[in-house]
């Protein structure tokens, strides 16, 4: 169990956040380790965070204990498995403040998530000539499955544009909204810029023309606090692995009236109440859109992954966030030939930037040597990298775990890189 406490902060590590780093960082016993005899360095959590010991322990202690299939034995330990599964619902519930627990549907992960919507929203509320607004810096997850709709039902796609620090720019994206505006799929933070859009105003823009709006939270879950209800958002998606959860687990939350309304995604057992060789009746929601035997043990753990942050806090969290982004961006900047991509004007700890005269994935083969994990490439954002005239970045991302220490490691090894690339 994590037994995190609010504490000044203590000992060599510079964060200087109200909470302990260091017990935060013994946390995670993955960290306390060297590659290629330097220590790791991992500045890759928007590809996926790193995991406590809470959630480690949980997975374990599920396969030993209390792992059967669920919602379909009798038997005392498939009810059991049943019961920390809805358990596990009930807390995602709490955290996004959802107004019930069938409101959550888990997935296994935010692509499939949008995925879901895309199909069930868009083959049955969706015409030809009808329209979907996405934005410049969406992730591939939350435009494929729209261009999948395209080919089959004939709708339009439009682009909400950036300005160029990256900020979402509200004034054109309402330009955009028309009679036809069905649907408006933007994310709540950007994977590449760390942009958090404005949502509240994008919602009521939305809802004011009679669009539905869902909101790709894969990154924003762990940047900010998310209020489903108070946001009146009407689907919201998010996965499991980058809240310091485990992988195969994701999350929509979509409002009653949609998961009522729309049909499943995809057919099989446990969705539904009969089948009869001319027609199904679906099982009520939320087990309507859960076919098949789900990651049962990792949504039990990821229920561990919530009470972590719960533990420290998503302010705490934040607050931690927002001081090592802003010392990585000072120190970054004053790094010759090192160009970040994007300032916007509310950003989560997420940075992309360039090394002139080095392709990103050199700067991050070069960085790894040196214990410092990057990410590099187009980060599934082609469209963003297009407009922007890049082929690739290098992306330094933020956790819960990292210290000012990382990122001088980072700045120190891509002063490395320059001397490689024996740069003025
Ligand atoms: N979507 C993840 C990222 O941005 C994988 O790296």
């Amino acid at each position: 169990m994590s037994t995190f406490t609010a504490v000044k902060n203590e000992g060599s590590l510079k964060s200087g956040c109200e909470f302990n780093i260091r017990q935060i960082r013994e946390d995670f016993p993955i960290l306390n380790q060297s590659c290629y005899g330097k220590s790791l360095v991992f500045l890759d959590s928007a590809a996926s965070a790193q995991k406590p010991k809470s959630v480690i322990n949980a997975i374990k202690y599920c396969y030993e204990h209390e792992y059967a299939n669920i919602h379909r034995g009798v038997y005392l330990l498939s009810e059991r498995a049943t019961q920390m599964y809805e358990n596990t619902r009930a807390k995602v519930k709490d955290f996004i403040n959802a107004s019930e627990a069938s409101e959550v549907i888990f997935t296994k992960g935010t692509t499939e998530a949008i995925n879901l919507v895309a199909s069930s929203y868009g083959e049955t509320a969706l015409s030809a000539g009808d329209e979907v607004i996405l934005s410049r810096m969406e992730h591939h997850a939350n435009i494929v499955p729209w261009q999948l709709i395209k080919e089959r039902v004939g709708i339009e796609i439009k682009i909400a544009p950036i300005d160029k620090n990256g900020n979402f720019l509200l004034h054109e994206f309402e330009k955009l909204i028309s009679s036809r505006t069905r649907i408006v799929a933007i994310t709540h933070a950007s994977n590449v810029l760390g942009t958090i859009t404005p949502v509240s105003d994008i919602i009521r823009l939305a809802h004011a023309a009679g669009a539905v709006v869902l909101l790709d939270g894969a990154q924003a879950v762990v940047h900010s606090e998310v209020n489903v209800q108070k946001l009146d958002v009407d689907f919201y998606t998010f996965s499991g692995h980058k809240l310091y959860g485990p992988t195969g687990v994701g999350v929509l939350y979509a409002k009653k009236k949609w998961l009522e309304k729309l049909p499943p995604y995809i057919g099989g057992g446990a969705m539904i109440s009969e089948v009869k060789k001319e027609k199904i009746i679906y099982a009520p929601i939320p087990e309507k859109y859960e076919a098949g035997t789900m990651p049962t043990a990792e949504v039990i753990t990821f229920n561990e992954s919530i009470k972590f942050v719960e533990s420290i806090g998503m302010d705490n969290l934040i607050k931690h966030e927002n001081e090592i982004t802003n010392y990585a961006l000072e120190k970054l900047k004053k790094i010759n030939s090192v160009k970040i991509i994007g300032n916007p004007k509310n950003k989560a700890g997420v940075i992309a930037f360039t090394v002139k005269g080095v392709h990103p994935h050199d700067i991050a083969t070069i960085l790894d040597e040196d214990g410092v994990a990057i990410r590099a490439g187009h980060h599934c954002c082609q469209i963003f990298h297009k407009k922007m005239n890049l082929s690739a970045t290098a992306r330094a991302s933020i956790g819960v775990y990292n210290t000012k220490d990382d990122i001088d490691m980072l700045c120190k090894a891509i002063e490395n890189c320059r001397k490689i690339f024996d740069l003025k």
